[in-house]
């Protein structure tokens, strides 16, 4: 099982291969199909230092972010050129700058008050940075911690034999068995992209499907809230 010290270790050793050069291609493209009001507020669950932090905030977007690690925050601000300022609560360090708020902690601690003003989750290479054993309390733990939102959902699947992980594989089944309760589920696209890494293929990966979904939120999640 992948522990929380496995993650701070990389940030250390710098093994942050999930970290892309550039804002994701997918929320570029499809966070316009979603209906955000200007100065809504995005949930990034495990949010590392990805550029797309700043871009959603230079969209005009507050975001919200949960990272383990003080390093990955801090080289985000520094690499970004940003001030900031930080306090300290009795979960969390909490790092602001303009409309970047960054929680340094563990996404397990948040509680449903921390995101109340939350109308829109982005999750990239969070639900799949969690083993098999470990995504049923992540399921679990968004499920309850949730406003409603709509959500951007972006996973791989792949044979998990051919690669231990993490990235770890996310089956579509299972999103739908965690999820369908509370959102109606589309796939808005799924490419093999085995070929675009050839780092994963150099270690006996035969197919690599990205996959990306819209989650919007059903009737019922809504009135139960
Ligand atoms: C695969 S990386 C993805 C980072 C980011 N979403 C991106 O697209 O670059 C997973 C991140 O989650 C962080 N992380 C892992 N477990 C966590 C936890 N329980 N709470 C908060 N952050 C966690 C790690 O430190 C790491 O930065």
């Amino acid at each position: 099982m992948v522990d929380n010290q496995h993650w701070l270790d990389r940030w250390k050793e710098n093994r942050i291969g999930f970290h892309e050069p550039a804002v994701n291609q997918h929320l570029k493209d499809q966070l316009p199909q979603f209906s955000l009001n200007p100065g809504a507020s995005v949930f990034m669950p495990l949010c590392g230092k990805a550029h797309d932090i700043a871009w959603l905030a230079a969209q005009g977007y507050q975001v919200i972010g949960i990272e383990l690690s003080s390093l990955a925050i801090e080289s985000f601000f520094e690499e970004n050129s940003l001030g900031f300022q930080s306090f300290e609560n009795d979960r969390f360090v909490l790092y602001k700058s303009g409309l970047i708020n960054l929680m340094q902690g563990d996404f397990f601690d948040l509680r449903k008050e921390d995101l109340a003003d939350c109308s829109f989750v982005y999750d990239r290479a969070a639900l799949i940075a969690m083993d098999q054993s470990q995504r049923p309390r992540y399921y679990q733990h968004m499920n309850s911690i949730l406003p409603v939102s709509e959500m951007l959902l972006i996973t791989l699947e792949y044979d998990q034999e051919e690669m231990p992980g993490p990235p770890y594989s996310v089956p579509e089944n299972e999103v739908l068995d965690h999820y369908a309760e509370n959102y109606s589920i589309d796939m808005l696209e799924r490419n093999n992209v085995i070929d675009e890494r050839p780092r994963w293929r150099k270690v006996g990966m035969t197919w690599l499907n990205e996959s990306v979904y819209r989650l919007t939120p059903v009737a019922s999640h809504e009135s139960a809230r």
